[in-house]
């Protein structure tokens, strides 16, 4: 069935269905001349009307059609999320690449991805008293990151690593979404929290220049590999040495391999030798990396995380901003 076609039957396809069955969308995520594999939703006064069918094509003026509508989000049957998630990963990063599209539009999809997963972990994974308190502060931080990125070299940096490895993609989301609810428990000024919230956005950028197959090892790493990979944080400094950074920025995407005591890399600093935006930045990472599926690995849960934070890793962390951090995902009221 085409697109167009379906426009033209809104409020007359109605499925059946609760909110809970659907997960919102901005239109932006639909790409032109895509034919998502799944279906495409409007909520017209409390009901679901289909939009677009599993295979249909999409293309501008469907596109448009919605903004002329003055529809500003669509949904997704929550069954076909695994489908969405794919095509976001198939399409996102050759869209912000895409030199014919203006600028800003790419940089308004790349902000439209990222809220997308900020939605996620603030649903699922913080507290819900502080998701309310933290939700609209931590977007306008989004909406001024992505003024910054709003220009050809930063796009077309953030397609190389989206198209490499979209994991690494939503993983920075992920680490930018606490690093915020941390930063606001420490009382950090604004102004620092969107520089140093860019740098947990951008903090593993150099990890588009370290092979897939030594990303997705599931077994140890050679000594060659290990190196390779431990190379992304310079790497990541390079790729941005055309932006205009903030130094606290920078600090983020250098430092965040380095330990509390002194084993990390790539300089091996130490305890508050190493700063506090970064250390937040590092604890962050480091419970992102646990609770997700690894390969070779399951996700480990928020408490088998937090355990292995405090035991095996306790090197590696400042125990005072892990404290924090779990006061923080507790939900006590501290931010
Ligand atoms: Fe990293």
């Amino acid at each position: 069935m085409n697109a167009k076609r379906n426009a033209g039957t809104v409020g007359g396809s109605v499925e059946p269905g609760k909110e809970k069955d659907f997960f919102p969308v901005s239109p932006l995520m639909l790409f032109p001349d895509t034919s998502p594999e799944f279906r495409v939703y409007l909520n017209q006064n409390g009901r679901f009307v289909l939009y677009t069918r599993e295979k249909d094509s999409f293309d501008e003026t469907t596109r448009r059609g919605l903004f002329e509508l003055g529809i500003d989000k669509v949904f997704v049957l929550a069954e076909q999320k695994d489908r969405y998630d794919g095509y976001l990963e198939e399409n996102l990063g050759r869209i912000l690449d895409d030199a014919s599209i203006p600028v800003t539009e790419r940089a308004q999809t790349f902000y439209g991805a990222a809220v997308q997963i900020l939605e996620e972990v603030f649903a699922s994974r913080l507290p819900e008293g502080l998701s309310r308190k933290l939700y609209d502060r931590v977007l306008a931080f989004v909406q001024e990151s992505v003024r910054f990125l709003s220009r050809e070299e930063s796009l077309k940096s953030l397609a190389k690593l989206i198209s490499h490895d979209y994991k690494t993609f939503t993983h920075s989301v992920n680490v930018y979404s606490f690093a915020m609810a941390l930063f606001t428990a420490c009382g950090l000024p604004a102004e620092d929290c969107v520089r140093l919230g860019l740098g947990a956005l951008l903090h593993d950028i150099g990890k588009a220049k370290v092979p897939r197959a030594i990303l997705e090892s599931p077994g140890p790493l050679s000594e060659d590999e290990e190196g390779r990979l431990k190379l992304h944080p310079i790497h990541g400094v390079s790729m941005c040495s055309m932006l205009p950074m903030h130094q606290e920025t920078v600090n983020v995407i250098l430092f965040h391999h380095e330990r509390f005591d002194g084993k990390g890399y790539p300089t091996g600093t130490a305890g508050e030798g190493i700063p506090l935006g970064v250390r937040i930045v590092s604890l962050c990472d480091g419970y992102d990396n646990l609770t997700a599926k690894k390969p070779g690995r399951r996700a480990l849960t928020p408490f088998e995380a937090l355990k292995r934070m405090r035991e095996d890793k306790a090197g590696a962390f400042d125990m005072e901003l892990y404290k924090r951090f779990v006061l923080v995902l507790s939900g006590a009221n501290i931010v």
